[in-house]
């Protein structure tokens, strides 16, 4: 069976806190399903923010050389992604959206660039999400799934599941629920399994 790889993005500053201890259980299952998954801890790389200085406009490369082209070079070659990010005023964490910024450069090279025809996302890889906040309220990941569903279409990417938990704040408060490790580690194996299966 081919292994299928997967790259597994740590957005908090935290390294050990609730959405990397999350998204840690989800790699296990992966792995323990199969698959290669290549782990990135965003907290530990040099990436600016984007400076909107549409360098890209000319052939689609982001003109600011720093870590996101390795990062970026790893997350177009994987056939998913599994990105964790804690709930920062609404949305992703500032490490995340840094990130997804900084992808702009890759929506300039498929609509400036290449004339791609826009809102017609042609999804040939798949991703999940996984995000932590610590109150409760309804509203609570509306404007992150906007933003990462926004981000995951760019990369040509379908939202496959989504693991969105409410009222955990302390590092290591979600090891109070381990229904939730559970959970992460169940979507990790059949996010795997998926992909292994090569089924859409
Ligand atoms: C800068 C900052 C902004 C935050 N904004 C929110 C927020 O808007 N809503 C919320 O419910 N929690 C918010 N939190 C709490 C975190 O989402 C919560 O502590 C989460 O468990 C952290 O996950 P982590 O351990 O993976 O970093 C915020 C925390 C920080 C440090």
């Amino acid at each position: 069976m081919p292994t299928e790889s997967i790259i597994a993005i740590y957005g908090s500053p935290r390294r050990k806190g609730n959405t990397a201890t999350l998204l840690k259980k989800a790699v296990q299952g992966a792995r323990d399903a199969g698959a290669a998954v290549d782990e990135i801890f965003l907290r530990d790389l040099k990436i600016s923010p984007c400076m909107e200085i549409y360098g890209c406009k000319h052939g689609g490369e982001c003109r600011i050389s720093d870590d996101f082209q390795k990062v970026r070079d790893r997350l177009l070659a994987a056939r998913g992604l599994m990105l964790a990010s804690p709930i920062f005023f609404y949305t992703v964490s500032a490490h995340a959206k840094i990130l997804m910024d900084r992808f702009q450069s890759l929506w300039v090279k498929k609509h400036w660039v290449e004339d791609a025809p826009l809102g017609k996302p042609v999804y040939t890889r798949k991703g999940m999400f996984i995000a932590v906040g610590a109150t409760k309220g309804k509203k609570l990941f509306d404007g992150t799934l906007l933003t990462v569903r926004y981000f995951f279409d760019v990369m040509d990417m379908q939202l496959w599941r989504t693991l969105l938990y409410r009222g955990m704040d302390l590092e290591g408060d979600v090891l109070k629920h381990p229904e939730y490790l559970e959970e992460a580690y169940q979507a990790g194996t059949e996010f795997a399994k998926m992909l292994l299966d090569g089924q859409s």
